[in-house]
């Protein structure tokens, strides 16, 4: 018997597929189909699959050509799929010639004939529109922003707007995008608004926005007031629109990967949580003197409340705040503790006290440890009663990782999904409530 592999996404799954399938069964007895999973598909940059494994897994089945069908989960695993299954020929389209000799060794390869003007990207591309983005605020986070939307297709970046139009055009020109003057030239000739002006003028923008209907992403915090975030989230729910809060750690895949693992009772009942957060700042930033704005906990603060809402929910007994503060009266380091029925949490940051930054989360059988910079979670180890016992996990994360919540904001819109698990609506909206606690504690509560 002869048994061939081959291996693939199969998103939005087409004609070009159907026909790669059909030959492949052809070259032997017996064909096994590898589909990608999502993670995968993440960790080697393919951000933009629509369909869900099990659908293309359904698919590739419906097709009546697979015999098998098994996940793909990790390069490196074709060679040992290969041994495993005792394969004959492994094949691929012609799309990838050459790029897989390396396994000519084990088995016979064969490039098939890729079938031409037609892909996934090509579908994805024509069924989906792409979304033009505009940015609002045009400073260091929005110059992180643009490289990263260019690596996620199906969004391109039209265009910024600053009240401030010399900054605005600045920041056009760099980027070669388009810089508007007044807000409703810049809402007309955009699809949907990234956020990324100063924390105090996020909910007026995100208003404007919603009610030229776009969908919004708008940068962490959200909102400084519970009830502001609380409008907002309903506007767009009533208007069918989509709003998600740009905190880049609860998108990323490691962070994700840590909860699972924290979540999955493999250290028990969890009872602890400590997250911190320290990026010194120079005196003269905005982040060091806006009086009413500026401070550490404004600034890092839902990095920080992000793991502990995360695993102990938004249902706190008690919350306590405890700051350091420089001679301007802004806090350099704070400290929020949380009082939970099954356990206790710290999130601390700071601007101006340099500390460990880890993220410490511990259960009745073992603790989870993600050094600095665990928001940006690329490995973390799971310890256990018996010291010498220790597992350790990586995972990748590319770039400035603001692709991550791009793509899973485009995956929003284009499937309709207006519930985001990675970061719900009651989330946000706790944290816009702790935040707003913070600055009545402070005597600075604003607009
Ligand atoms: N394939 C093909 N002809 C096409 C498209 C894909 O023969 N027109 C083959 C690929 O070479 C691969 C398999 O189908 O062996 C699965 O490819 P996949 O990457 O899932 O499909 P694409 O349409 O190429 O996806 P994308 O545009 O996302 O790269």
């Amino acid at each position: 018997m002869i048994k061939v592999i081959t291996y693939g996404t199969f998103d939005l799954f087409h004609e070009g597929h159907y026909r790669l399938l059909k030959r492949a069964k052809a070259l032997g007895d017996y064909l096994i189909v590898g589909v990608t999973t999502e993670a995968y598909d993440i960790a080697r940059g393919k951000l933009n699959v629509i369909d869900d494994l099990m659908v293309r897994i359904e698919n590739v089945r419906s097709t009546g050509f697979a015999d098998e069908i098994i996940i793909e989960e990790t390069s490196g695993q074709k060679f040992s799929d290969i041994k495993k299954y005792n394969i004959d020929i492994f094949t691929v389209g012609s799309d990838w010639t050459g790029g897989f000799d390396y396994l000519k060794d084990y088995c016979k390869v064969v490039y098939l004939e890729r079938t031409k003007n037609i892909s996934s990207t090509m579908l994805r591309e024509t069924n989906k529109p792409i979304q033009r983005i505009g940015i609002i605020g045009t400073g260091r986070i929005a110059d992180r922003f643009v490289p990263e939307a260019r690596l996620v297709s199906g969004v391109s970046t039209q265009g910024a707007y600053n009240p401030n139009t010399e900054s605005a055009v600045r920041f056009a020109a760099k980027w070669e995008i388009e810089a508007y003057k007044g807000l409703e030239d810049f809402f007309s000739a955009i699809d949907v608004v990234y956020i990324a002006s100063p924390h105090e003028t996020h909910y007026e923008y995100i208003k404007a926005s919603l009610a030229h209907g776009k969908h919004v992403l708008c940068e962490k915090p959200m909102a400084l007031k519970k009830a502001q975030a609380e409008e907002v989230f309903r506007e767009a729910k009533e208007r069918g629109l989509i709003l998600l809060e740009e905190i880049k750690t609860a998108y990323c895949p490691g962070f994700n990967k840590l909860l699972g693992i924290a979540c999955s009772g493999s250290i028990g009942s969890i009872r602890n949580v400590e997250a911190c957060f320290t990026k010194l700042e120079k005196p003269g930033t905005r982040e060091m003197t806006n009086q009413v704005y500026g401070g550490s906990f404004t600034e890092l603060g839902s990095y920080v409340m992000l793991p502990v809402l995360k695993i102990f929910g938004t249902a706190y007994q008690d919350l306590r705040f405890d700051s350091i503060h420089g001679e301007n009266g802004l806090d350099l380091f704070t400290k929020v503790s949380f009082v939970y029925p099954a356990g206790i949490a710290t999130a601390t940051c700071g601007l101006g006290v340099k500390s460990d930054g880890r993220l410490l989360i511990a259960g009745t059988k073992g603790y989870i440890i993600a050094e600095a910079p665990w928001w940006k979670t690329t490995y973390f180890e799971v310890h256990y009663e018996e010291a010498n016992r220790v597992d350790r996990y990586s995972e990748i994360f590319l770039g400035d990782g603001l692709r991550y919540e791009i793509s899973n904001f485009l995956y929003m819109i284009n499937k309709s999904n207006k519930d985001n698990f990675k970061l719900t609506r009651g989330e946000s909206v706790a944290m816009a409530g702790i935040m707003e606690k913070f600055l009545d504690q402070e005597g600075r509560s604003g607009q």
